[in-house]
């Protein structure tokens, strides 16, 4: 088959607590077993030349968790970014995140302002990590600011297209072409709703912290068997 490799995937990345709970284990083991998975994988994507990559790391709705795995996920936000994505740094690759800054730690806050300012001239790929985000907050912030820009006579009403609206989102990134969602949910859960809106949707049974090389490969063959029309008709 003639391989058409997809230029943005977005994986939620669920079923950590319930791969945990299944072994007995902690809920944090799940996601700690679930970043180990993450950094393997994004190096894959990378290597695929796929160019960008979106992850759902925290939801505005995760902080309704218990303290011990909310302080716990922090943690280990501030670990990976602190190192255990030194490889995805080594390929070029920029890192940013989507997301409200309001409710996370100033430590926290500080590694990924770090990790943004240390990659933001590679070209190589974009790694847009999506942390206290919520897709209809991103719309709402988007038209929050447009509506400044109209209000202080800097663009007219009639400016506003897809072009502008996304240049104001957290990040000005490319449509989703796949989206991949472990643990058997069948649900978008409020992930970047503005970018999904044409995206091959993959759904797989696999928790997180089993997905890996593999489990990304049948998701790209199923992503090429698609017929991809964007509400035109088949040629
Ligand atoms: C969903 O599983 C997963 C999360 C809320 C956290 C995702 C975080 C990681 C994969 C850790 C690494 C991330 C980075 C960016 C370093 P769940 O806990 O909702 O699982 P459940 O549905 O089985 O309870």
């Amino acid at each position: 088959m003639n391989e058409n490799v997809p230029n943005h995937v977005a994986i939620i990345m669920d079923g950590n607590g319930r791969w945990a709970q299944n072994r007995g284990l902690k809920r944090t083991k799940g996601h700690q077993k679930g970043a180990e998975v993450l950094k393997k994988i994004s190096e894959y994507v990378y290597d695929k030349k796929i160019k960008v990559l979106s992850v759902f790391a925290f939801s505005t709705e995760n902080w309704k968790r218990d303290k011990e795995e909310i302080d716990y996920l922090m943690k280990l936000f501030i670990k990976a970014f602190k190192g255990n994505f030194n490889v995805i740094k080594e390929k070029g690759v920029k890192v940013v995140f989507s997301g409200l800054k309001n409710k996370l730690s100033k430590k926290v806050i500080d590694t990924m302002d770090k990790m943004q300012e240390e990659t933001k001239n590679n070209k190589n790929g974009i790694f847009n990590i999506c942390l206290n985000y919520g897709g209809q907050d991103e719309i709402i912030e988007a038209t929050k600011k447009i509506s400044a820009l109209v209000k202080d006579n800097k663009i007219d009403v009639k400016d506003i297209d897809k072009e502008l609206f996304s240049k104001n989102l957290f990040n000005d990134l490319p449509p989703i072409d796949l989206l991949i969602r472990t643990s058997g949910e069948y649900r978008i859960s409020n992930f970047m709703l503005w970018q999904m809106a044409y995206a091959e949707l993959y759904f797989t049974d696999t928790l997180w912290p089993d997905f890996n090389e593999e489990e990304f490969d049948k998701a790209l063959d199923a992503f090429n068997k698609r017929e991809r029309r964007f509400g035109g008709v088949k040629k």
